[in-house]
């Protein structure tokens, strides 16, 4: 059963049939097919182009059908081309020629691309919530580590002293960044195509405003030619998925290091680890691992699209049946990676210890020194000098800042009296970082507030 063929003699090559063939991944879209299919339904209906008893009949048809799919009793076939192709014969089935009443006024053009548009605001939303509860186990680690110093890094050398807390949080803002641009995306995602018919609209008197409220969209098109021909809504997902997954690929980088001998920083739970066929004694970060290879694919897609899109001419183009594939594979992908992520961070131990010897170590307090001569009145061009010379003396000797006698001190400056141990420990480094967003303990407290109401406001949403 094909949805064309009037007009030809013979059927299609077996090669062009199996290089058109859709059905095998765009049948997720089918449920969504079905309930566009109610709402042209009722429209065609109110047009006076079904009668009351001929839309009942429809009406009741789709239903039938619509869970029929839902319990896998109605399956599509490979010569079924599409799922819009598939849901017609479901159709005719159970309606005989009634059925293909409701294909007037409609286009596979405007169909698929409202079947991808409710297909994607429905899974948007349950991204969402993956995202938050990844955020949600980040925070609750966060919170435990407030105060827990450890060495901030710039190009993985140690670099100042952060507290832990500080650390996880930053890995939370993105997320957020991510909600926030999900919701944004939404807004454009919300407008119904349907009643554009393949590029012109219908001569049939439709009401798209009215299918669009039926479907959940804030609003219909504008421009039927721009409704079947935009792919915006998926370049954007696809921008936003890709992203999203380097988030995910940093943190994991970050987990594979803290996790290894060197760092030790963290231990994972034995559930969220994985072993070694050979080597006992291993314990890998394969979900972190995983999440940073899985950012190759998300990009993929995006970059799939984009060059998908480029050239074509307005307005339906066969090329964008390749939209698909990509956001399927986006929203799969990220189902199975954010909540192995959120477990593993959920459940990890981190060596408070670990963290807190590594914190001073590698003159990570120098800038500290600096920043104390300038108390002093020393300008910090000189501050930075002097400290530098003094790291360069510890470099010789083998030890720490705090570890320079005080004649040394004065050797390097008359300025470096004993008086510079007070800020040489970590602790006064960080209680120092007062301000707003820094990483002392006190607005590390606020920031976490503002993140959990932020968290709890995303749950609601
Ligand atoms: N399977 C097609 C797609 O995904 C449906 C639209 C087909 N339209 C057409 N004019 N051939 O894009």
């Amino acid at each position: 059963m094909k949805l064309w063929g009037g007009r030809f003699q013979g059927g299609p090559a077996e090669a062009l049939a199996r290089l058109s063939v859709s059905v095998h991944f765009d049948w997720r879209l089918a449920r969504y097919d079905i309930a566009g299919s109610r709402a042209h339904a009722r429209v065609l209906a109110s047009a006076g182009l079904l009668d009351p008893d001929e839309l009942g009949q429809i009406l009741a048809a789709l239903d039938d059908l619509d869970i029929a799919v839902e319990t896998g009793t109605f399956r599509p076939v490979i010569e079924d081309e599409d799922v819009h192709t598939a849901l017609e014969r479901g159709l005719l089935e159970r309606l005989g020629a009634l059925g293909g009443k409701l294909r007037a006024g409609r286009s596979r053009n405007d169909q698929v691309a409202t079947d991808l548009r409710l297909y994607m605001r429905d899974n948007a939303l349950q991204l969402r919530q993956a995202i938050v509860e990844l955020a949600d186990a980040l925070t609750e680690q966060a919170a435990l580590h407030v105060d827990t110093p450890a060495p901030g890094m710039t190009h993985v050398q140690h670099a100042q002293p952060v507290t832990f807390g500080h650390w996880l949080l930053a890995h939370v803002h993105p997320l957020l960044r991510d909600l926030d641009r999900l919701q944004d995306w939404d807004k454009r995602a919300a407008v119904s195509p349907l009643g554009a018919g393949a590029l012109a609209g219908s001569g049939l008197p439709l009401d798209p405003p009215a299918v669009a409220k039926e479907l959940g969209f804030r609003e219909s098109f504008a421009n039927s030619m721009d409704a079947v021909s935009d792919r915006d809504f998926v370049a954007e997902f696809l921008f936003i998925t890709a992203l999203l997954g380097v988030h995910l690929s940093r943190l994991g980088e970050e987990i594979v290091l803290w996790t290894s001998y060197e760092f030790g920083w963290v231990e994972l739970d034995d559930a969220f680890a994985t072993g070694s066929s050979i080597m006992p004694q291993k314990k890998n970060a394969d979900i972190a691992e995983l999440a940073r290879g899985k950012a190759g694919r998300l990009i993929g897609g995006l970059v799939n699209v984009l060059t998908m899109l480029k050239g074509l001419p307005l307005t339906y183009d066969r090329d964008m049946q390749e939209d698909k594939e990509p956001v399927f594979d986006a929203i799969d992908t990220l189902a199975l990676v954010l909540p192995a992520m959120a477990g593993m961070i959920a459940t990890m131990t981190v060596r408070v210890d670990r963290l807190a010897a590594s914190a001073p170590v590698g003159f990570s307090l120098a800038t500290e020194v600096a920043d104390w001569l300038v108390r002093q009145g020393v300008p910090f061009r000189d501050a930075h000098e002097i400290t530098g010379q003094l790291v360069a003396l510890c470099s010789v000797r083998e030890c720490e800042l705090h570890e320079v006698s005080d004649e040394d001190l004065l050797s390097v400056s008359p300025h470096l009296t004993s008086e510079v141990r007070n800020v040489l420990t970590v602790r006064s480094a960080l209680s120092a970082r007062t301000t707003p967003g820094s990483t002392g303990p006190g607005p590390v407290s606020d920031q976490l507030v503002s993140v959990q109401e932020q968290l709890k406001a995303w749950k609601k949403s």
